[in-house]
């Protein structure tokens, strides 16, 4: 078979991300707050090897290492959250000048490498102070975050050209008030509809902030989690089904952002938990972006099924494709999903913030971890966003997820996602198969394959 090429446009951005508690450890160093993953991970049954992010990947003393290694692997930008109660321990009123200074010099430290940072300015570890206010599912709290946008800002808005409010606004949402598997574990679909709600409202207020208090032209963005979702079978029920789970987990988000209504068909199912709409809320959610961050992991098969209450459909397995440890492989999914964004809602520009898979690696005699099977998923990717790029959607970047091993939420250090391997004891980094290949990949602006 003839190699094919695959080169990106020129300028194309290579990254690769991280969120905060999931690398940071340092969980309560100068002057932090606790945040509800602090709180989440010491109730018994949450967390699957009983762990938390207490230490993690001690990037929180090591992010020097961390910086060089990002260098040496030649990423051009470096995706990563801010700490909410680093800035502020009880979610607002007195700032933690300490946690903006650590910030401050990693930013500092990543410019002199010529590495673009794009900071995500709520990653899931919100101020445990606000939790029990209610968290997101206090309208008041979209407000207290525009302030604490406002103060990371301050600080490093001379500096930083690239903002992401949210990242997936849907697991917050959802895992977080809905099912409970992730912080705050709260289950209750009227607190999940109205947190999914503040959330998007916190962001089109934050970017108002961000734009207003930055020194330097910034682009401003939204990252969301989004998949096809496909029906089980052809049968009308299950279309609907998947239907249904499509506006939960696409248009409730892409909706309010892009168009400043949401979806009559999940407003019907769903009104009666929805919060008031206040009348200037969905203009200030459907502020304009610069850009749309899109995480893709993989798809999901949806049937009809009553016993699941209100949205009476549930996942399934799908046959003939291979899983990862967590999830379904399917790349086609990636270019539908972009292309089907692009076509509804015309993003200014896609800028993919993640994409990667748990490979359950291990390091070899010799010192080397031999990670085959994310280069090859890594590979199949791209190909289908370079496919998209190839038909006219201006996707301007992507960030693989993730730099490094980490703790991966409810399933704690079980999943590896990492180009780096990291060894929890010693905290050793090893750079995989995959963050050499993918190294390559950035030099050449492209691969064949
Ligand atoms: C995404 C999260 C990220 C990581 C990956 C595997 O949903 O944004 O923090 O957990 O999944």
């Amino acid at each position: 078979m003839v190699e094919e090429e695959y080169r990106f446009p020129e300028g194309f951005l290579w990254g690769a991300a991280t969120a905060a508690y999931q690398i940071e450890g340092a969980w309560e160093a100068d002057g932090k707050g606790p945040s509800i993953w602090d709180t989440f991970c010491r109730q018994s049954g949450k967390i699957k090897d009983c762990s938390s992010g207490e230490v993690a990947d001690d990037h929180y003393h090591r992010w020097a290492e961390d910086i060089d290694i990002m260098a040496g692997l030649g990423l051009q930008a470096y995706r990563f959250s801010i700490a909410w109660p680093r800035i502020f321990p009880k979610g607002f009123g007195r700032i933690n000048t300490a946690g903006l200074d650590f910030y401050d010099q990693l930013v500092d430290a990543l410019l002199a490498k010529g590495i673009q940072p794009f900071p995500t300015l709520y990653h899931w570890d919100l101020p445990q102070a606000l939790q029990e206010i209610g968290g997101w599912a206090n309208r008041e709290i979209a407000y207290h975050f525009a302030e604490y946008a406002r103060a990371v800002v301050e600080r490093l808005g001379d500096r930083v050209a690239n903002w992401i409010t949210h990242n997936e606004p849907f697991v917050m949402a959802l895992g977080g008030y809905y099912s409970g598997d992730m912080a705050p574990g709260v289950q209750d679909p009227m607190a999940a509809m109205h947190a999914g709600y503040h959330l998007i409202l916190s962001h089109g207020l934050a970017v108002d902030v961000i734009r207003s208090t930055a020194r330097i032209p910034v682009q401003v963005g939204i990252t969301l989690n989004l998949n096809p979702v496909h029906p089980a079978t052809d049968s009308e029920q299950d279309r609907l089904a998947a239907r249904r789970f499509d506006g939960v987990l696409n248009r409730l988000f892409l909706d309010p952002v892009f168009k400043a209504s949401y979806p009559e068909d999940i407003v019907a199912l769903l009104g009666p938990f929805f919060p008031e709409i206040r009348p200037d809320d969905l203009q200030c959610m459907a502020v304009p972006l610069d850009f749309l961050g899109i995480n893709y992991y993989t798809r999901t098969v949806m049937r009809h099924d009553p016993n699941f209450p209100i949205i009476e459909a549930s996942e399934v397995h799908s046959e003939g494709n291979e899983y990862s440890q967590m999830w379904e492989i399917y790349p086609e999914g990636f270019h539908e999903i972009i292309t089907r964004v692009w076509n509804n809602y015309k993003p200014a520009k896609i800028i993919i913030t993640e994409n990667g898979i748990p490979v359950p690696d291990g390091v070899d005699f010799d010192g080397r971890v031999r990670d085959e099977r994310r280069i090859r998923y890594v590979r199949d990717h791209l190909k289908q966003v370079h496919r998209a790029i190839s038909e006219g959607v201006p996707v301007k970047g992507y960030f693989h997820w993730s730099l490094m091993d980490n703790f991966e939420w409810a399933l704690g250090y079980t999943m590896r996602f990492g180009l780096v391997y990291v060894d929890y004891t010693t905290q050793q980094r090893i750079i995989k198969d995959s963050g050499r290949w993918f190294s390559q990949v950035i030099r050449d602006n492209g691969f064949e394959g």
